[in-house]
């Protein structure tokens, strides 16, 4: 079973920002994912226009898909055009959940805070916790920020604060989480987070460049994906570029 994974896609009501998600879903359509998860910052300006584009693309591939908010999307402009599918309320945190081909579970957390760039999970652990306890497939986790370091310089301060304590849920849940994967950082990264794999899915929008430990290459990269590839709850992380 294949879900894929998009992040940072920034509609902003420019023909670019669109031909880039176009070109990384051209790439996916073969593929026919079995559910698709867009982590995050959706839309970054012109919201109402933004999400109706974006929502429309998402509709055109035929597969399920899963959304949650990043730090510049617009809670209430992404409520009304994803609420209803989504299962949101009028309230933060507009988590969501779904359950792919009986097989796997993804689960969406909002951990965004008001105004701010970086994470909070704090608010959404209970909420995790009682949906981990019910029946139900094991799940794969997906948010906006980055809950683990990710040494690329400046870039963890925007962290999702409160990582102890959503690794100690996820811990305590046992075999019913195989990962966590997020976005933000607009790189692909691979580590561990609550003694499971964890993934950072490229951007759709312009990536940053890699800065590690004060040493910076000149090189941009174009939009991509991941590839979530789940059997016998076995997970592996394939990147995609589309260049
Ligand atoms: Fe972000």
């Amino acid at each position: 079973m294949i879900v894929a994974q998009l992040s940072d896609i920034h509609a902003d009501g420019s023909a670019d920002a669109m031909v880039r998600l176009d070109r990384v879903l051209a790439w996916l359509k073969p593929m026919r994912p079995d559910a698709i998860i867009v982590s995050g910052d959706l839309a970054e300006y012109e919201h109402a226009q933004s999400y109706w584009a974006v929502a429309e693309r998402l509709d055109t591939t035929g597969s399920p898909f899963y959304v949650v908010p990043g730090n510049v999307d617009d809670h209430h402009e992404m409520g009304k055009v994803f609420g209803v599918q989504m299962g949101w309320g009028n309230s933060r945190p507009f988590n969501c959940v779904g359950v792919v081909d009986d097989r796997v579970r993804v689960i969406g957390l909002d951990v965004t805070v008001a105004g701010a760039h970086h994470g909070e999970a704090a608010p959404v652990l209970d909420w995790l916790a009682a949906v981990l306890e019910t029946d139900g497939p094991p799940a794969l986790i997906f948010q906006h920020q980055h809950p683990f370091l990710c040494g690329i310089d400046g870039k963890d301060r925007n962290i999702c604060r409160g990582g102890d304590g959503l690794a100690q849920v996820i811990m305590a849940a046992g075999d019913r989480v195989i990962g966590l994967t997020c976005g933000h950082v607009h790189r692909p990264m691979f580590t561990r987070f609550a003694e499971r794999p964890a993934t950072m899915a490229p951007s759709v929008a312009r990536a940053n460049r890699l800065r590690l430990d004060g040493k910076d290459p000149d090189i941009s990269d174009p939009p991509g994906l991941l590839l979530h590839h789940i059997q016998d709850g076995r997970l592996v992380s394939h990147v995609v570029m589309v260049g």
